[in-house]
């Protein structure tokens, strides 16, 4: 059974997606702890209702992001995971965190990058005036919003959009997307050459539709 320990920053609908598909597809895997860097994540509660350990590591608190980033670290290992999942954890991360992690940190971020790293993605999408916009999960290396692609989703920018309803369709995206590449990489079905993700096995692409 492998370990996944999951970082939010707040509502954690993402972390509940992963949990539930974890739970109701019976992964090889079990999501050992939720960690938060904010007391008021309102995603705590959830974890703490399904019997999951949950961990405050009050950024705030510390007065250096190196100093946060070891706190972080410490708790983290505790759970010996096998992969981390960044869940809507809005720290940047410095570059020795990230190295101890290489290659078992995933992140959500919803634009269908490399287009809208950063903030405010659904903002930027419309003000850009692309067609297509979406989300994407890729393993998380120093560069911010960077790093290796699982997977993406799609979804229309409609005529009438706002940063909300664009929020709102592409969130029921990363609600399918994230659960289907957290799986692929416990059950090992990819592998990265030069930087580039590949999908050894398809068997479980066919079986979502997004
Ligand atoms: C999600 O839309 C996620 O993609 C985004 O924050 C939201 C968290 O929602 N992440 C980022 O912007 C990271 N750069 P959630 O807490 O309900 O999962």
């Amino acid at each position: 059974m492998k370990n996944i320990v999951i970082l939010i920053s707040g509502r954690g609908s993402n972390m509940e997606a992963v949990v539930r598909a974890a739970q109701s597809e019976g992964w090889p895997a079990k999501v050992a702890a939720v960690i938060s860097n904010r007391p008021d994540a309102a995603g705590l509660a959830f974890a703490q209702a399904r019997g999951i350990p949950t961990v405050v590591v009050p950024s705030k608190q510390f007065a250096s992001r190196a100093e946060f980033d070891a706190a972080l670290q410490q708790e983290i290992d505790c759970f010996a995971p096998d992969l981390v999942v960044l869940a809507g954890f809005m720290r940047i991360l410095t570059g020795s965190f990230v190295e101890h992690y290489a290659g078992r940190m995933l992140n959500i971020h919803p634009s269908l990058l490399p287009a809208f790293p950063g903030l405010a993605t659904h903002r930027q999408a419309i003000e850009a005036g692309v067609p297509e916009h979406g989300a994407t999960v890729h393993f998380v290396t120093a560069e911010l919003d960077h790093g290796p692609v699982v997977a993406q989703a799609r979804v229309d920018v409609l005529p009438d959009d706002t940063e909300v309803t664009l929020a709102a369709r592409v969130l029921v995206e990363e609600h399918k997307l994230y659960p289907y590449a957290v799986r692929l990489v416990i059950e090992d079905r990819l592998s990265i050459e030069h930087g580039v993700v590949r999908v050894l096995d398809t068997r479980l692409a066919d079986t979502i539709s997004h």
